[in-house]
């Protein structure tokens, strides 16, 4: 327990995750997940990327019957929830509006505290939802669609950004190079889907030389991009024809970079907790990789599991949790936005 924690006892939490394109709600009692219902929109994948505007119409569509939902399969009440909790940032301003407005209009009817978690916290406490004897301090590879960061959590509220992406994300590498060569958003599930059977050596790409503890994505994307503009050239059915091998090789390239980086912080801290966080987190190379580390490095090694490494209200309702016992509430007019530290 942390120092002035508050022991939290009965307490029922709803929250409401909609910072991006996925609605969500999770019921938790007395830091157990009851519920985590997730509704993806799929009124993005033809545009083939998230559109702002119809992400917060589906919002708005989705938000009482997921929420409803979530009450239902923890078979609560909503006279029984004694806090609400919602993500106030960071992510797409319509998007935040709807689950921050619906959870406030709750908040008040009810006449129950409000929690505001920002979303990258959450994704970085995920990792405890599991493992409560996970002890600070821990590093933490946050890897998702916005953002790609090595982290060192020393407590549930101090977070020390040791190292960061100086252009696109991981989650956007993935997403980027598999519109590169044709597959839908978002592409990361699937390059590594169609990985499972390819040469991961057949295909090399450029990836960023960047010192220290950052990383950088750019060259990477445009390596790709160069290479399989080259060879439709010559032969139009190349992607066609190799496409486990240029996934399996694009993956490699990706989580060969972010594993290098992940070791040089534990050897740069002398922490060996490590945990990954966000939706690259869900990727199966990645994952094996930072298990193998256990053995050969004396690693300790906390992974989420799948529906908590995507967005998803679990983790918001965990933070929120954790906030409640130090008694962080939030306040009604507290704007929904927020950047990470
Ligand atoms: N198995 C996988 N392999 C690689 N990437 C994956 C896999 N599963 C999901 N992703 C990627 O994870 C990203 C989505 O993660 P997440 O939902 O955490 O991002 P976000 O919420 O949009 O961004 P942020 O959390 O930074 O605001 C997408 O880029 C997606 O392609
Ligand atoms: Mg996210």
């Amino acid at each position: 327990m942390q120092k002035n924690e508050r022991v939290v006892q009965n307490i029922t939490l709803l929250a409401i995750e909609t910072s991006c394109d996925d609605t969500s709600a999770s019921v938790i009692k007395n830091g157990e997940i009851l519920s985590n219902v997730v509704s993806s929109q799929s009124v993005h994948i033809k545009y083939g990327g998230v559109v702002p505007e119809l992400a917060s119409r589906a919002h708005q569509k989705n938000i009482i019957p997921v929420v409803n939902h979530a009450l239902q399969i923890s078979k609560t009440q909503l006279k029984n929830i004694d806090a609400i909790a919602y993500t106030i940032g960071p992510g797409l301003l319509g998007s935040l509006l709807v689950g921050s407005s619906f959870a406030k209009g709750l908040a008040i009817s009810l006449n129950k505290p409000l929690i505001s978690v920002n979303h990258l916290e959450a994704h970085v406490l995920a990792p405890l939802i599991e493992n409560r004897n996970l002890q600070f301090p821990y590093l933490c590879l946050l890897v998702s669609g916005g953002h790609t960061q090595i982290i060192l959590v020393n407590s549930i509220t101090d977070f020390e950004i040791i190292g960061k992406t100086i252009d696109d994300a991981a989650g956007e590498a993935f997403d980027k190079t598999a519109k590169i060569i044709g597959l839908p958003y978002p592409g990361g599930p699937l390059i590594d889907k169609y990985s499972q059977n390819g040469n991961h050596d057949a295909f090399k790409f450029a990836i960023g030389k960047v010192p220290g503890l950052d990383l950088s994505f750019s060259g990477f994307k445009t390596s790709v991009l160069y290479f399989i503009q080259k060879q439709s050239k010559k032969d139009a059915t190349f992607v066609q024809n190799n496409l486990s091998d240029i996934c399996s090789s694009i993956r490699k390239t990706i989580i060969t970079y972010l594993m290098t980086k992940l070791s040089l912080a534990v050897k740069q801290t002398g922490i060996n907790r490590v945990s990954i966080a966000g939706g690259v987190a869900a990727n199966s190379l990645l994952r094996n990789e930072i298990i193998k580390k256990t053995e050969t490095e004396n690693w300790q090694v906390f992974i989420p599991k799948l529906e908590f490494c995507t967005d998803n209200a679990a983790m918001v309702a965990f933070a929120a949790y954790a906030k409640m016992k130090i008694e962080k509430f939030s306040p009604l007019d507290e704007a929904p936005f927020a950047s990470f530290k």
